[in-house]
């Protein structure tokens, strides 16, 4: 692999050829800000929030969408980048309704930290609120145009990660905004849900309306687990407060399957959990009406049934119906029981429930 020598902030730093200044910078542990760029998306330069100086250039130049170059000299915190970089931030700010105080983002996004990284205390602009009604058409996904800074993460993930070409950029300079086909809420749209653009989202204008007030990003613990709804075994995070989930979220750095994508079902379909109708207890039936029993009674009742009908009938009469809901393990033993205690090959599964 052809690598590049530069120098970012004093430090010689050797990396891939094809690589950007910002990559390379990371890889150097220095800190660049960045608003649109994020690393499972196509580039797009769109925010202007990583500009840095590179020497023999006249213009500051975006560090996530610059290659780097042989003996290219690149300075990441002088007065000149700090003051664009403050000024993309106020006019960001200005631009939107940016109160934090009951966001859901409030503690993970990524303006308030711009902000505070380059010590915006004064809002040095003004304009008229843009005044968008929240979107609340659906049960999932919670739309607040007025928090968004129109970076485009949510349009590339929805367009070029799930391909499902939902939203893209409308209207033109002060109206210009995030829509779905012929501007309709979400709910009325042909959204499928899969919540890649909240994944994306810097701020607080895409957020999981099932998570709203249940719990501030610093208290939520998060719990890696394996989706339970297909074989595919998608990595998720249970976002966990008090003992109880109240939203799933995936890391792109989590890796395969999913690298951080969900579909609908692994994202949102998580209420079962803590639903009351949910069955904690086994049940018998007796002349018609179900009670309550121990595991043990429960086990011991399945245990005696299946030896009577195997006695009389044979083994033959019986068959297993696993699920690709369960685990690999529990699979596996479930095949065993079934040849080798119950004596029938009769066993399948039903893939997708
Ligand atoms: Fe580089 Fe937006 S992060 S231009």
């Amino acid at each position: 692999m052809e690598r590049v020598r530069l120098t970012i902030d004093g430090k010689e730093v050797i990396t891939a050829a094809g690589n950007t200044i910002l990559m390379a910078a990371r890889q150097a542990h220095i800190a660049i800000p960045t608003l649109c760029y994020h690393p499972k998306l196509p580039i797009s330069g769109a925010c202007r929030a990583c500009v840095v100086e590179v020497e023999g250039r006249p213009a500051l130049v975006a560090s996530c969408a610059t290659p780097v170059a042989e003996g290219m000299v690149v300075h990441t915190r002088t007065e000149r980048v700090l003051r664009a970089r403050r000024l993309v931030a106020q006019l960001l700010l200005a631009s939107g309704d940016h109160n934090c105080l009951t966001c859901q983002a409030n503690g993970r996004c990524e303006l308030q930290q711009l902000a505070y990284e380059l010590g915006v205390e004064e809002l040095e602009y003004s304009a008229e609120p843009p005044g968008y009604p929240k979107d609340t058409s659906n049960a999932m996904i919670e739309r607040d145009l007025n928090r968004c800074i129109l970076c485009g993460r949510c349009v590339r993930a929805c367009n070029e990660v799930q391909v499902n070409e939902v939203i893209d950029y409308g209207y033109r300079g002060k109206r210009a905004k995030i829509v779905t086909a012929w501007d309709l809420p979400y709910g009325e749209s042909n959204c499928v849900f899969c919540g890649e653009c909240v994944s994306v989202c810097p701020t607080g204008a895409l957020t999981e309306t099932q998570a709203k007030f249940r719990g501030r990003p610093w208290v939520i613990r998060k719990v890696r687990t394996t989706c339970v709804y297909c074989g595919t075994g998608c990595q998720l995070d249970l976002n966990v407060v008090d003992g109880r989930v109240i939203k799933v979220t995936s890391d792109y750095r989590h890796g395969p399957p999913n690298y951080g994508s969900l579909c609908v079902k692994g994202r949102f379909g998580y209420d079962f959990i803590h639903h009351p109708d949910r069955l904690t207890k086994p049940l018998i039936r007796e002349d018609g009406e179900f009670r309550e029993a121990s595991w043990e009674e429960a086990i011991g009742l399945v245990a005696k049934r299946l030896g009577e009908i195997k006695a009389k009938h044979g083994p033959q009469a019986l068959a297993v119906l696993s699920s690709a809901r369960c685990t690999n393990e529990e699979n596996y033993l479930l095949q065993k029981f079934t040849r080798s205690v119950l004596g029938t090959n009769n066993i399948d599964h039903c893939a997708r429930l």
